[in-house]
């Protein structure tokens, strides 16, 4: 029994420390509500067994350490709403309003949020024989900015001295917290925003475009997106630049001739806006008879004469100005291209040809100059045979015996006229070039044996030779050009 008794006494004290524990205000944390929308700040009690005798309830408000008393509920006195909140605070249950003794859900709804509301709301209970118990919520009040878009000037003008500008701006007014601004468009510009912090807590962000106003800039969509929470609220304008007429005159290909028929020159013009009046005019003297002004179009009647040959202007005038352009027109006695006659596709396939041809001969005549650079140098030799077999010396040489080789200078040749020469391999062959560079190479290394200046000396003057290359006024015929593009000295052909 003392057991039994004990264990129930046990078990009853627990029961009555958990009791104890039990008791206890429950409430949100935190509660967030926009500005004029009306929020539900949770307030329950939690009983216990045995129950507690609640006396009564107090709604407060605590900011900046003061507490302000809200509402009071009362079980026999009844409701109470105090003044400041008197129009915006109600308790939830009526049970709570009818005097009824159920307490235990003191929850208020209020409504009309202000942002002057925002603070921590206490729900105090008081209890007997338990005493005070209290928690507390912490109301958040939000404010939706408001979003403008506007051009900074209806019309923008664009000109040629046109300086950084606002062309639009986007503001988010009064927002608590504040919305974010970005700009969506692909015209260049940047952004300069500011922020501008409101007695009430609220937060205006206005941001301004900047561009230089061009002509390029106009029609372009610029497009403000404020972002507040998960909302995304955008707002576009189409930029309106006006700029003077900018223009280019059609119709002359560059092949008037005469007698060809109906020519023309048009003035083009991007303008904004329109251009409203065009007016051609000749440079020096006056228009051909058989000009025909049509609005942006000046036609010639009948064929083409010499009398049209000049400079023609065509200005144009919109409302931000007038701007000239010109065209110089020359006629020919015949077409210079064959027009119109040969097929689009034949003739870019004809010029790919043509290219190709002219590339293959670019590449021969540049060969044909190295050639030619090389020998020139190689003519300034003026060592021993040894020396120069060293410098130019590739395995290959023609002193062994070249008897089909006329001795008389005269009859020396040049490689491009030598049989060897006239293997193509040996003209323009990769090999050749290779040869070549090898021999600049040599020289270079060699550079003390010889250079330009002694090779304008005269040095075997008995032996030059009036060489075909007319311009060139030292031929220094004692050596003989190899196919390789080396040189080997005359003399050694006697030996
Ligand atoms: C809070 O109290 C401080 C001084 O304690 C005061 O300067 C401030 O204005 C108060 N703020 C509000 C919102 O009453
Ligand atoms: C609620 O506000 C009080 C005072 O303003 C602060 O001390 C407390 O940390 C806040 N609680 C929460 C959950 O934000
Ligand atoms: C906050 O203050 C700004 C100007 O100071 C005002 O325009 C705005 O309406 C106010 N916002 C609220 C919600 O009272
Ligand atoms: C005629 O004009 C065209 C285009 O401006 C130019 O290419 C050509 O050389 C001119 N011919 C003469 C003969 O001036
Ligand atoms: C055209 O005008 C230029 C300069 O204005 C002048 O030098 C030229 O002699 C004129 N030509 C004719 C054919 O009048
Ligand atoms: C061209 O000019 C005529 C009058 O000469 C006018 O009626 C017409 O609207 C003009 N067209 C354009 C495209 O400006």
């Amino acid at each position: 029994m003392l057991t039994c008794f004990k264990l129930r006494f046990v078990y009853v004290c627990l029961l009555f420390i958990l009791g104890g524990n039990a008791q206890m205000v429950q409430m949100d944390a935190t509660k967030t509500g926009y500005v004029g929308s009306q929020v539900e700040l949770r307030c329950l009690f939690v009983n216990s067994n045995p129950p507690v005798k609640i006396s009564q309830v107090t709604w407060q408000k605590f900011l900046n350490g003061t507490k302000q008393n809200v509402a009071i509920a009362n079980p026999t006195m009844g409701v109470s709403v105090l003044p400041p909140f008197k129009d915006r605070v109600t308790f939830k249950h009526s049970a709570v309003k009818h005097r009824t003794p159920s307490l235990e859900d003191t929850t208020i709804i209020f409504s009309n949020l202000r942002l002057s509301d925002e603070a921590a709301y206490i729900c105090e209970y008081t209890t007997f024989p338990a005493g005070n118990r209290e928690n507390m919520v912490n109301l958040t009040v939000l404010a939706r900015p408001v979003t403008r878009m506007s051009l900074s000037t209806p019309t923008i003008v664009a000109r040629a001295s046109s300086q950084k500008m606002t062309v639009a701006t986007c503001l988010s007014a009064n927002g608590k917290p504040p919305g974010v601004i970005s700009w969506e468009t692909r015209l260049k510009g940047e952004a300069e925003t500011e922020e501008i912090r409101n007695p009430n807590g609220t937060v205006t962000v206005r941001s301004n475009y900047v561009v230089v106003p061009s002509r390029e800039t106009h029609k372009q969509t610029l497009t403000c997106v404020v972002t507040y929470y998960n909302e995304r609220i955008a707002d576009s304008v189409v930029l309106s630049v006006q700029y003077e007429p900018e223009i280019t005159i059609e119709g002359f290909d560059g092949n008037w001739y005469l007698n060809r028929q109906d020519v023309k020159l048009i003035c083009k013009t991007d303008a904004n806006p329109p251009v409203s009046v065009y007016h051609w005019k000749m440079l020096n003297g006056s228009m051909p008879t058989n000009a025909e002004i049509r609005n942006n179009t000046l036609f010639f009647k009948g064929p083409v004469t010499y009398n049209l040959a000049g400079t023609y202007i065509c200005d144009a005038t919109n409302s931000i100005g007038t701007r000239s352009g010109l065209v110089e027109v020359n006629v020919t006695e015949f077409p210079n291209i064959p027009p119109r006659e040969i097929p689009q596709e034949s003739r870019s396939s004809g010029a790919i040809i043509g290219g190709a041809v002219g590339g293959v001969v670019l590449l021969a005549l540049a060969a044909i100059v190295l050639i030619v650079v090389l020998r020139r140098r190689q003519r300034t030799f003026k060592g021993d045979y040894s020396t120069k077999k060293h410098v130019y010396g590739n395995g290959y040489s023609k002193a062994g015996g070249m008897p089909s080789h006329p001795p008389l200078p005269k009859n020396l040749q040049y490689p491009e006229d030598s049989d060897d020469e006239k293997k193509p391999a040996q003209i323009g062959g990769p090999m050749g070039f290779e040869v070549s560079d090898q021999d600049f190479d040599g020289q270079d290394l060699k550079r003390p044996y010889f250079t330009v200046d002694e090779g304008e000396s005269h040095e075997y003057d008995e032996r030059t030779l009036a060489f075909q290359y007319g311009h060139e006024p030292d031929i220094n015929d004692d050596m003989v050009s190899q196919t390789d593009g080396s040189v080997i000295s005359k003399k050694e052909w006697y030996v």
